[in-house]
């Protein structure tokens, strides 16, 4: 078969796209192989075309002239890896008018405009694809939309930012938060600015675009509920541990009687359940439906290489599928309503700060059991005249939790606001 030349190009040749390059350049004959194309990078839009690069472009390919890679006829594809929304935006806007089929990494861009971006490519007969914007190098959105089409799936369950899961990693091996986010910045995990991930809000784009592919309804970023890990101390970490568990940030999305919910939190993972194991920057991400009971897909969630693997892949996608009509671009086919915050249900983990007397335990007790919240395990802790209580929750309502939360917290017993968690179990709880 006579191998075609395919023209590709880059929006960003910084941690990802350089590996791009690379795996292009030294896989080309595997994918030749595989496809019949050969994929030649033409131009990498990039701010500074001078900069040292990780793995060095060919001469002539950065550039910062936008024009450049909009108007060259022989580019069919980019890849765009630069980040952020604007100008990101704009220019996957201009590309897909321009005829040309584009693979994004961009969480954000795809969580925040995907319902417009896919509209636009539609109406041009090009394609977008967003494997790497969620999970780096674990092909979730391939197996959620073509392996699992007729699986009624309805709960996700993921560990889905690579930087906070190689933080809580670090602090349960003694490390601090500070050095561990360092750490996570310097190995290109960690966003451009890493507050994305700190506060949850790369982890819940991804979970509100894992959400709307599994669920074909549109899940939009601001329908998440979002908590990050910048709560979580080093007393958390050690808590966990002494229940059997270790603190994870995860994230749930649920399809219950017809209505969505998707959250990111901080939750205490029992030791048994398979997302405790996750480790470092991998991610995992826990598929449960009717037909399939669940599968587990894990692998790195970040980094330049895993996440390059995973924008190759969708360029050759993109290239053996091109005019064959093969899947629609927008996951959506329904609009379901959100679930009521209240109404989620989970068993859950409580830290109360109180003073050691009398009655204290009684008290808290009552006010759970006022609102029908049964506790399942409790551990006392006295030091200096002060108590710290540890619970864990049967499963219960979101709403009766926090109705029984605020009434604790103004019980003068009790020193400080309520620290909460889901815990994630693989019994009944
Ligand atoms: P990065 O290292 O900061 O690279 C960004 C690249 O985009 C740089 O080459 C930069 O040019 C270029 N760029 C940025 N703004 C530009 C502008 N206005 N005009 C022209 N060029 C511009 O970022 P990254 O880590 O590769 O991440 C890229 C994307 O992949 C992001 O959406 C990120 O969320 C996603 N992602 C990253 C990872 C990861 O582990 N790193 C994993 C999954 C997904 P200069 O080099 O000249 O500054
Ligand atoms: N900053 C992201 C993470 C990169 O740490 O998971 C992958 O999207």
């Amino acid at each position: 078969m006579a191998s075609v030349d395919v023209g590709v190009a880059l929006l960003g040749y910084g941690t990802v796209g350089a590996s791009v390059n690379r795996l292009l350049v030294e896989s080309a004959d595997e994918i030749e192989r595989a496809t019949g194309h050969r994929l030649r990078i033409v131009r990498a839009l990039v701010r500074d075309a001078d900069k040292e690069r990780s793995f060095a472009a060919a001469d002539g390919v950065l550039t910062t002239d936008f024009a450049a890679v909009r108007d060259d006829p022989s580019i069919r594809v980019v890849a765009e890896v630069m980040g952020g929304l604007d100008p990101a935006g704009g220019y996957v806007r201009e590309l897909l008018r321009a005829g040309k089929s584009v693979v994004t990494a961009n969480k954000q861009l795809v969580a925040r405009e995907g319902a417009d971006l896919f509209a636009i490519a539609s109406e041009a007969g090009v394609q977008l694809r967003f494997e790497a914007s969620v999970c780096a190098a674990i092909p979730v959105v391939k197996v959620l939309r073509e392996s699992l089409v007729v699986t009624n799936v309805h709960r996700v369950l993921g560990i889905v930012n690579g930087t906070t899961n190689f933080i809580l990693s670090r602090m349960e091996q003694g490390g601090s938060y500070a050095e561990a986010l360092a750490e996570a910045q310097q190995l290109g995990y960690a966003e451009a600015d890493p507050t994305d991930d700190v506060n949850g809000a790369d982890a819940a784009a991804k979970m509100a675009i894992l959400a709307t592919v599994a669920f074909g309804s549109r899940v939009a970023l601001s329908d998440v509920d979002m908590r990050g890990i910048t709560e979580i101390e080093p007393a958390h970490v050690v808590a966990a541990a002494d229940l059997g568990m270790v603190v994870r940030l995860v994230g749930i999305a649920s399809l219950l009687d017809g209505k969505v919910d998707v959250r990111v939190q901080p939750a205490f993972v029992e030791r048994s359940h398979p997302l405790a194991a996750v480790d470092g920057a991998f991610n995992a991400v826990m598929l449960q439906g009717d037909a399939i009971r669940e599968i587990t897909l894990e692998g790195p969630g970040a980094g330049g290489i895993e996440t390059a693997s995973a924008v190759v892949a969708d360029l050759v996608s993109v290239v053996g599928t091109a005019g064959t009509g093969f899947l629609q671009n927008d996951a959506c086919w329904r609009e379901l309503d959100k679930l009521p915050d209240g109404e989620w249900r989970s068993p859950f983990y409580v830290h109360l700060d109180v003073v050691d007397r009398p009655g204290v335990l009684a008290h808290a007790a009552s006010r759970f059991a006022a609102h029908e919240v049964s506790i399942a395990q409790l551990v006392q802790r006295v030091e200096d005249g002060q108590a710290a209580l540890e619970l864990v929750l049967h499963t219960a309502p979101l709403g009766a939790v926090k109705a029984a939360l605020v009434e604790i917290a103004a019980l003068p017993e009790v020193l400080g606001p309520p620290f909460v968690a889901p815990v994630l179990s693989e019994r009944p709880l």
